[in-house]
């Protein structure tokens, strides 16, 4: 493994500040940080038997002697009764309030793993080890933690800060290509929404960078942290700042609801939601064509998305005016003004949206 020094970034939030330790072969650090960080007595890994299969072995020289519970994967499991199997697991091994939980998987295991280890007994020390470029991009950092409802998605959860992240990007080696491509359209969002650096070194490396060389993602990654990071020191709860992160969301999170979370990866529904939101930036005149053009060129270079001709623009209307982003009865929105710069409006008709995602392809 590249034996480059790792990144380290201190995520300060008012409940806690905690570092992310970020380069090829940082799982190796793993035991001293613990050490560092929590030193507490019983570790536990929380996964699920995909990552495990190919990295548990990995894990178990790294840590031996911690105990991995392993939860189904998917995002249909991130429920209450997955987050009660892990209490069962810790209960079943005497846990008390000194135990560790490392969750070592993508967003779904940081986010009930970090659920668990949030409640079990008022909360556990807590590291994240990510798994997905999603979750090394976004999910392990900010302290986000919760489980979907059947009435939808991370409808209960808690802000937890984790006492440190731990990302390896050479653990992205085995990430089904597809997922590491959704991550890639986060990464483009924080690029567009708040870098315009970040985004011309995506433009510039993409070969690379989608052949996962981890030297260059590394610090593709770090960028992305440390946006996170400052965004999150500002805004811990989502409040103000935070906000400006869901450029793309708000007509991604409608696409993927009304699709009922089958048709595309998070990432996809977001590359879709960028779109939109700089067809409707450039149609109001306050993003350049050049800049739209890059953004769209970049998208379509990571390859094809999945369709949407056969959905209909006023159904993703509805969804919107459902969608927890609409307050005071208006639908808030983030567009582009410029490459790494944006703006928060409140204004967007319900036309110049039915014509963004018709410009899209979506029918009427
Ligand atoms: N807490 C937050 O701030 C936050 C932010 C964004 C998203 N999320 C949540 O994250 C979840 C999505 O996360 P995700 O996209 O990582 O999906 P995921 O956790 O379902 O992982 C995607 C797939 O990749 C597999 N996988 C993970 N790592 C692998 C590896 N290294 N090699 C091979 N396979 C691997 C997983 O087992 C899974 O099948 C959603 O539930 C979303 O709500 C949370
Ligand atoms: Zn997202």
């Amino acid at each position: 493994m590249d034996q480059s020094v790792p990144l380290r970034i201190d995520v300060r939030t008012p409940s806690r500040t905690y570092p992310a330790i970020i380069g090829p072969g940082t799982l190796a650090a793993l035991p001293r940080l613990l050490d560092e960080v929590c030193g507490g007595s019983t570790r536990f890994i929380v996964s699920n038997p995909t990552v495990w299969g190919y990295w548990g072995s990995a894990m178990q020289d790294i840590l031996p002697g911690a105990e991995a519970i392993l939860v189904p994967d998917g995002e249909r499991h991130k429920t209450l009764p997955t987050a009660l199997r892990i209490y069962d697991a810790l209960l079943r091994a005497a846990a008390d309030r000194s135990a560790e939980i490392v969750t070592f998987g993508g967003g779904v295991v940081g986010d009930v793993g970090g659920f668990a280890a949030a409640t079990y007994l008022r909360g556990l020390a807590l590291v994240h080890v990510p798994t997905t470029l999603l979750a090394q991009v976004d999910a392990a950092i900010g302290g986000k933690v919760g489980v979907n409802l059947p009435a939808g998605k991370n409808l209960v959860g808690a802000f937890y800060q984790p006492w440190a992240v731990v990302i390896d990007p050479s653990l992205l080696a085995t990430l089904p290509r597809r997922e590491f491509r959704a991550g890639l359209y986060e990464v483009i969002k924080y690029g567009v929404a708040c870098d315009a650096e970040l985004f011309a070194r995506l433009r510039r490396e993409l070969g690379p960078i989608s052949r996962r060389d981890p030297a260059v993602l590394t610090p593709v990654i770090a960028d992305c942290c440390r946006i996170k990071a400052a965004i999150v020191a500002e805004d811990e709860r989502e409040s103000g700042a935070r906000r400006v992160l869901n450029f793309g969301h708000t007509v991604g999170h409608a696409l993927e609801a009304a699709t009922r979370y089958r048709r595309f990866r998070h990432g996809e529904a977001v590359a879709y939601g960028m779109l939109a939101s700089c067809a409707i930036a450039s149609a109001r005149g306050v993003l350049a064509p050049g800049d739209h053009d890059a953004v769209a060129s970049v998208i379509a270079q990571l390859g094809p998305l999945p369709p949407v001709g056969d959905l209909s623009a006023s159904a993703q209307l509805d969804h919107m005016r459902r969608d927890k982003k609409v307050h005071d009865g208006r639908l808030h929105f983030v567009l582009p003004t410029g490459i790494g710069a944006v703006s928060m409006v409140t204004d967007v008709s319900e036309d110049e949206l039915a014509r963004a995602l018709r410009e899209l392809g979506l029918g009427e």
